[in-house]
């Protein structure tokens, strides 16, 4: 039924050399892109139809102080497919070029861009290389489609004129995969990171541990990976990440301008680590190991003095693994955990996560425990009231909003589809698109949202097929919603913009769904 990913690859190719491109037929009413069409959509945008720029053999990139990384990225994205040499050189010389520049513009922030695209050059400028990085995702959709693909395409290069003047509204937003229910190796994590990066996506939370498995080498109870991480969700292979790879991935997701966020969740959720050291039962027994995808049966030992070495010795080996602000202690689902040993156990673990110098994420149910404001609790009911999240927001801390109804990857599109699950929601493109962080929970307004974030979990996904087949077209919507202007949200307009994007998927091999409320081009 979906295509595989060589066949749509090779369909593309196919398509190209048999010289269709869009240059070669008539001029189509509407133009293929625009820099109206970006996704997420820009603050501002206004076209220039005069203003086209050719790539040629001749372009070069140049790049200011600070600018190498991103005009070596930009590089990356644009040889493949023309062929060009597109050298990056600190001047121009006098030939046609793509510029990066560092400046202080205080309308753009941290992460916002402006892109100017006329007739005789590009000029990408930004305060920082996080703001460049998110100005070439633009840049790069006002690009031929076939400029994804991995070989060279012999067809005209023109980049769509225009200028976009662009900052999120939320600071954070954010995908997270679960690599506990089923394992997902280095590469496949790698080729999610490029995929969720085109769209701004700037964090990515790994869930790594949960009853079904152990996903991160801990130097201090080395079994909690070579055991606890041999299982996974219906007794398919696990697997891990030694702290190596585990550095290797959070430093191509920095490559990539995304911080990762990882989670050890806990005292539930972790029947994996029971399993595997008996000393983290209050009687002193190992649990049996289990594949099954139950929740709220597992509990940490709360009375235990050895259940604090242990968080410790994790937090600790976690934090020096992590150049990112957060560690993310799960806290969700603890069923089995009596709600006074939830609060003593959070008011003695999450002063361990500080003493590593790390602040505080978990989801929402650590509000209850009256976190530090540094906490960022991670919304993930219906939306409604929450007076604990409320409470927390009023006393200053920022909640990311991951709403299982609405934002979560892993809900079925309609009852026919063949993955994922259906306890929050039946989340088709357009719901996963109608809502509003700001507006989601009683008493959490515009500045209380951190931001948002899209979750995976993984009890039936399996491949990466699999997790693009979930993300796309859903993920763009939840970073739209994350990255936007609140007035730019309109179902009809994104709806078009969504259905141009859908070529570059092919391109890039990602296998989508194909949502009939979509008019896919
Ligand atoms: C969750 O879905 N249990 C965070």
């Amino acid at each position: 039924m979906r295509l595989s990913r060589a066949v749509l690859t090779a369909a593309v190719v196919s398509l190209t050399a048999a010289g269709l491109p869009a240059s070669a037929t008539a001029a189509p009413a509407v133009p293929e892109r625009s820099v109206t069409d970006v996704v997420p959509a820009p603050v501002s945008a206004k076209a220039d139809p005069r203003g086209d720029f050719r790539l040629t053999p001749a372009t070069v990139i140049t790049a200011g102080r600070g600018a190498g990384q991103v005009a070596d990225y930009l590089r990356g994205l644009l040889r493949p497919a023309t062929g060009y040499p597109l050298p990056v050189v600190p001047h121009a010389a006098g030939l046609p070029a793509i510029s990066l520049e560092l400046g202080h513009d205080p309308r753009i922030g941290t992460e916002g861009y402006r892109l100017k695209v006329a007739r005789d050059g590009v000029t990408l400028k930004a305060n920082t290389a996080d703001g460049l990085f998110e100005g070439v995702q633009s840049l790069r959709q006002l690009l031929p489609s076939a400029i994804e693909a991995k070989r060279v395409q012999h067809r005209a290069w023109t980049v769509a004129g225009g200028t976009i003047l662009d900052y999120p509204r939320f600071a954070e937003r954010g995908a997270m995969l679960d690599v506990a229910r089923h394992f997902f190796r280095p590469d496949q994590v790698k080729l999610y990171i490029d995929q969720i990066a085109q769209y701004k996506v700037n964090t990515l939370h790994l869930h790594l541990a949960d009853d079904q498995g152990w996903r991160i080498e801990i130097k201090s109870w080395p079994k909690l990976a070579t055991v606890g991480g041999r299982t996974a969700v219906d007794g398919d292979p696990g697997g891990y990440y030694t702290q190596a790879q585990y550095r290797d991935i959070v430093a191509y997701a920095a490559s990539r301008h995304i911080t990762v966020i990882p989670e050890i969740d806990m005292p539930g959720h972790t029947n994996a680590a029971q399993s595997t050291y008996a000393e983290l039962n209050c009687d002193g027994k190992a649990v049996p190991p289990r594949t099954d995808t139950e929740v709220g049966y597992s509990s940490l030992c709360i009375s235990s003095p050895i259940t604090y070495r242990f968080v410790e010795d994790v937090v600790r080996e976690l934090a020096a693994l992590t150049p990112g602000p957060f560690l993310h202690i799960g806290g969700d689902e603890a069923h089995s955990t009596p709600p006074a040993d939830y609060l003593a156990f959070e008011r003695k673990v999450q002063p361990i996560v500080a003493k590593y110098g790390k602040k505080v994420t978990g989801w929402h149910e650590i509000a209850k425990s009256v976190p530090p404001v540094s906490a960022v609790p991670q919304y993930w009911d219906f939306g409604g009231s929450n007076p604990d999240v409320a409470a927390a927001a009023a006393r200053g801390n920022k909640i990311l909003m991951s709403p299982a109804n609405y934002a979560y990857l892993d809900m079925k599109y309609t009852p026919q589809t063949p993955l994922g699950q259906d306890w929050a929601a039946l989340i088709e493109v357009k719901d996963g698109y109608g809502w509003d962080p700001a507006a989601l929970v009683d008493g959490v307004g515009e500045s209380q949202v951190a931001g948002v974030e899209a979750p995976l979990w993984t009890e039936t996904i399996r491949t990466s097929d699999d997790i693009e087949y979930m993300a796309f077209p859903r993920l763009p919507g939840i970073a739209e919603i994350g990255w936007s202007p609140k007035a730019t949200h309109d179902w009809e307009a994104y709806r078009a913009r969504l259905a141009k994007q859908a070529p570059r998927w092919v391109a890039q091999g990602i296998d989508f769904y194909r949502s009939p409320q979509v008019d896919w081009k």
